[in-house]
């Protein structure tokens, strides 16, 4: 399955320049989408899980279902004043612009085994965020997974340390 195929690219969304990759036409597919979430099974079946950790909103979308089809639990990390509970919280840079991440500071127990997952890799701003997140809380993550990588951006060499996979592409 290539699925590049059912992904949408806008182009100049949301600032000019910026080529979106829309993933609600996978998303509204529902073979697709279970297709897509059993690849990125597969492509982590080799690390230890305990929990999966996705960032606000699209992370969500990704992140839930792949806990589910895991067996693990899942940690919504979530922008800044979402969380009802104790939080600690880290800021970044986006690819167009910037923003602040929170997580409940019981949500990960120290020597937990972390996979973050996320629809998309860009400037490895939110991913390194939330590795930032886990580990202050004394987890360990063993790997990051997304849908989509854009390799231009060079988001992977922010987690030199991180195991990455991606289920496709872009340049
Ligand atoms: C997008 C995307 C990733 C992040 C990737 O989220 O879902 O989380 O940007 O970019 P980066 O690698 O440069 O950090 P966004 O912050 O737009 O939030 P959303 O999922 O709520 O739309």
């Amino acid at each position: 399955m290539d699925f590049k195929e059912i992904i949408r690219v806008v182009p100049d969304f949301p600032v000019e320049g910026i080529s979106f990759k829309d993933i609600t036409t996978l998303l509204k597919d529902g073979e697709k989408y279970r297709q897509a979430i059993d690849r990125l099974k597969e492509l982590v079946s080799h690390l230890n899980i305990d929990v999966i950790a996705g960032p606000e909103a699209r992370g969500f979308v990704v992140g839930a279902p792949l806990a589910y089809a895991l067996g693990v639990g899942f940690v919504p990390i979530r922008k800044s004043g979402k969380l009802p509970y104790d939080t600690i919280e880290a800021g970044y840079d986006l690819e167009y612009g910037k923003d602040k991440l929170a997580v409940h500071t019981d949500a990960i127990l120290p020597g937990q085994n972390v996979l973050i997952a996320d629809d998309l890799l860009a400037t490895g701003g939110t991913i390194s965020t939330a590795v930032n997140l886990v580990q202050k809380l004394g987890g360990n993550v063993v790997g990051a997974a997304f849908l989509i990588e854009l390799e231009q951006l060079e988001g992977r060499k922010k987690l030199p340390e991180v195991e990455v996979v991606s289920l496709l592409s872009y340049e």
